[in-house]
């Protein structure tokens, strides 16, 4: 009998396991200097992000979660405001919105990427709308031309939530560089992830970068001098440390998940009713889900539990129909895509270190449903 290599949705200890002389080199430089709290390390990581994805200034926080509150403010949205946003998402990408406080208006997603249908903005504004803010689901960029020109057109902000996207590509520009202002995160799971919460803040714009800056650090431009009420989200210098090294990495990383996404596509191909991930062209996606659709997900879902196959759902409940956000009043059928989707979809493992063994593992728990 063959044996049989245990499966993960993630291995975070076998890619540790590929880079540790570096990173373990990264984590003693920072101790044994004791610069903990921004500083150089933190800059540097700031600048190699910047320059990664094509724009002029990063600004490293606590977590994606602030990057995306922070950059909200930052881009001139206050109390009473409307952010329209995608209802399939994760929480924090509408929470940010209700912080202000501000109001979050959802918008339904196009069926095959799952990322907010362009089509359908314009009808959602309204005179108090002050952004957009797209999210690049799974990984996938969204329709940021079509976007960018609605946002144009009615003088609002465009916001890029790339908490999955950083690397991802759509039409040769990066996620992250076509907005005014974009936010991403390194918690854990990340294409790019740190060894806790980590996110940054990216921008061209000047004023935002002050901004942003001033926001981080308790409002201050200037220590002990508050010129608003801030918050307290900085970038650990451990972590940036730890992501500095990574990041060196990543490109290699993302294409090692294409390949194995490949793999995958191939192998489900005619399986059951199986939808695999649709791509568009021109898009350069980064497989931080590797994310199928079928019919028959909540059984499908206790089949893997049962034939040990690690799995996800992203995301079960859209936004407008979890309790949280219940005040909005919106009910069942408001957002009959995102709705869909959320019965459906299932992820499965994926990352760069997984070998065919272990995805042929995954296939044919799969196949054997059917
Ligand atoms: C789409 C999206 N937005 C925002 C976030 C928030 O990022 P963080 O967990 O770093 O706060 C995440 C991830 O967790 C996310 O997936």
């Amino acid at each position: 009998m063959e044996s049989k290599e245990k499966l993960y949705l993630l291995d975070l200890v076998a890619q540790y396991q590929t880079i540790k002389p570096d990173i373990d080199a990264a984590i003693e430089k920072v101790v044994s200097t004791g610069g903990f709290i921004l500083g150089k390390t933190v800059e540097e990581f700031e600048a190699a992000v910047a320059a990664y994805v094509g724009v002029k200034h990063g600004i490293g926080v606590n977590s994606g979660t602030d990057a995306l509150y922070l950059a909200l403010r930052a881009a001139g949205v206050g109390p009473g405001d409307e952010v329209i946003t995608t209802p399939f998402t994760f929480i924090a990408t509408a929470e940010v919105i209700t912080w202000i406080p501000a109001k979050p208006v959802f918008v339904d997603v196009c069926p095959d990427t799952l990322n907010i249908d362009p089509s359908k903005i314009e009808a959602a504004i309204t005179p108090k709308t002050k952004a957009i803010m797209p999210v690049h689901i799974y990984g996938q960029a969204a329709d940021m031309d079509e976007i960018t020109a609605v946002a144009q057109k009615h003088k609002l902000k465009v916001i890029e939530d790339c908490a999955q996207s950083l690397g991802a590509g759509y039409r040769g520009r990066q996620t992250g560089s076509m907005g005014h202002i974009a936010g991403l995160s390194f918690f854990p799971s990340k294409n790019l992830g740190a060894y806790g919460d980590g996110g940054m803040i990216l921008t061209s714009d000047e004023a935002m970068l002050k901004e942003c800056r001033v926001l981080r650090q308790h409002g201050s431009d200037r220590k002990y001098h508050h010129v608003k009420i801030g918050v307290n989200s900085r970038l650990d210098a451990l972590q940036a440390a730890v992501l500095n090294v990574k990041l060196k990495h990543l490109e290699k990383w993302n294409d090692a998940r294409r390949e194995k996404a490949a793999y995958y596509d191939r192998a489900f191909k005619g399986v059951g009713d199986i939808r695999t991930p649709e791509v568009r062209p021109y898009n350069r996606m980064i497989y931080h889900q590797y994310t199928l659709r079928t019919a028959k997900r909540d059984a499908m879902i206790e089949h893997l539990n049962k034939s040990g196959v690690p799995n996800a759902v992203h995301y079960p409940i859209p936004l407008h129909l979890q309790p949280a956000f219940g005040f909005l009043g919106q009910a069942k059928g408001a957002f009959p895509e995102a709705e869909a989707a959320a019965g459906q979809v299932f992820s499965l493992p994926i990352y760069p270190e997984i070998t065919a063994g272990q995805q042929d593992r995954v296939v044919e728990a799969i196949s054997k449903f059917f």
